[in-house]
């Protein structure tokens, strides 16, 4: 794969002047999505699934050739277990109000969770009287395998919602082995893919996942759209948590009948320029390669690693090993604000993420104000690395 000319697919990089640094946020888009979401617009925008006309036909036609190809990235066994959610947030607060938790039930994450995998379930907490149990990171902020396997011995967990790939440091959990474990102990297994899904090839099913969630605009596809998959059995058996429109087949003033998986749990009229955008930028990752996708992320991150070891003052976050943090790097400067650092950044056009990223409970646990973020994606480069690590040092420079 020529990654150089991958740049001139992405209407923002193809003059050079930004350098992008803020992927795990939101992806770029390349100009193939873009089209797409323009082509529904123009050509044929009409709702799906309900009138009988051409253009609605088309939708209905587009919407489940995006359904297909979703289900054919994350290899689903059907179309029908991928749900069209807004994001990530709404996958997982629609998993926790839909599978039914009872009062003394166990709920168990990490403790590197994102606000969007912790407030759904403080609610439980709090409205239902689940119990929820959190397995401490070892000190290199890695996953401890041997005290999960001890907690999942130790209680009746029903459910592990655990985050796929940090967005605080990159780290990616082993999910393979997680999901074992708790099968094991018959335990079911949400994974918050919203990291990763965009990042290295996930396959539902080598993996057995009961439920993975995402977001399209981490990966290439529009925001407001997000992905929902989730085993027949295990989607059929859930109550429909947002209900309405287009969920039933028939209803009287008493009664209703919910249509089959994926439509009852699709209420009222959908994204659909967002669903069919969001199957374009499949396409698209499909056809660059997930595996490359992934290498390259490393490389990229091993020589910023590399380069900011160089600088004394800058402390990384998570294990130094660049390949165990991905495409993400997460770092802080002793005695110097992050925010400021990456307002000057922002002034020579070095987009960066700076604060707590939604893992305020991390943050707090380790006292820790914030940290600058550095994600990459494969559009990036070591160019691009080099102008960075001289501009940061120069602020440095400045602030100390
Ligand atoms: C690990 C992780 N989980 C969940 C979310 C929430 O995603 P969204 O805001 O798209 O719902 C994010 C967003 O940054 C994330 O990084």
């Amino acid at each position: 794969m020529d990654f150089k000319q991958v740049r001139q697919d992405f209407p923002l990089l193809r003059n050079d002047k930004i350098l992008y640094f803020d992927s795990a946020c939101q992806s770029l888009r390349p100009q193939v999505v873009i089209d797409k979401l323009v082509e529904y617009y123009t050509d044929y925008p009409a709702c799906g699934g309900r009138s009988m006309h051409k253009l609605a036909s088309r939708v209905t036609e587009e919407v489940d050739k995006a359904r297909e190809e979703v289900a054919g990235f994350f290899n689903a066994k059907k179309k029908e277990e991928i749900i069209f959610t807004r994001n990530t947030t709404e996958g997982i607060n629609l998993i926790a109000q839909s599978i039914g938790f009872k009062s003394g039930e166990t709920l168990v994450t990490s403790d590197k969770e994102h606000n969007s995998n912790l407030i759904p379930w403080q609610m439980m907490v709090e409205r239902v009287g689940i119990k929820h149990l959190i397995i401490s990171s070892l000190s290199d902020n890695t996953f401890d395998l041997s005290s999960f396997e001890s907690v999942l011995k130790e209680n009746k967990v029903r459910l592990v919602s655990i985050v796929h790939t940090s967005n605080l440091d990159g780290v990616t959990n082993p999910i393979e082995q997680i999901i074992k474990l708790a099968h094991r102990n018959n335990v079911l297994v949400l994974i918050d893919a919203a990291q990763s899904a965009g990042h290295q090839k996930i396959d539902v099913r080598k993996i057995d996942a009961d439920f993975l969630v995402c977001s399209g605009h981490k990966m290439l596809g529009p925001s407001g759209i997000g992905i929902l998959y989730g085993k027949q059995k295990l989607l059929e058996g859930l109550q429909p948590f947002l209900v309405g429109g287009d969920t039933v087949a028939n209803s009287t003033y008493e009664t209703h009948e919910f249509l089959p998986i994926p439509q009852r749990f699709e209420a009222g009229l959908q994204d659909y320029a967002g669903i069919i955008g969001l199957g374009e930028a499949l396409r698209y990752l499909r056809n660059i390669g997930m595996e490359e996708i992934a290498k390259k992320e490393v490389e990229l991150n091993d020589y910023l690693t590399t380069k900011l070891t160089e600088l004394p003052q800058v402390k990384i976050v998570g294990p130094h090993d660049a390949k165990l943090r991905g495409g993400i790097i997460s770092f802080y400067i002793e005695k110097i604000n992050v925010h400021q650092i990456a307002l000057m950044l922002s002034e020579q056009n070095i987009m960066v993420r700076s604060g707590q990223h939604c893992v305020h409970s991390w943050f707090n646990a380790h006292h820790l104000k914030g940290t600058i973020r550095v994600s990459f994606y494969f559009y990036n480069t070591v160019g691009e690395i080099d102008i960075f690590v001289e501009k940061l040092k120069k602020i440095v420079d400045i602030l100390s």
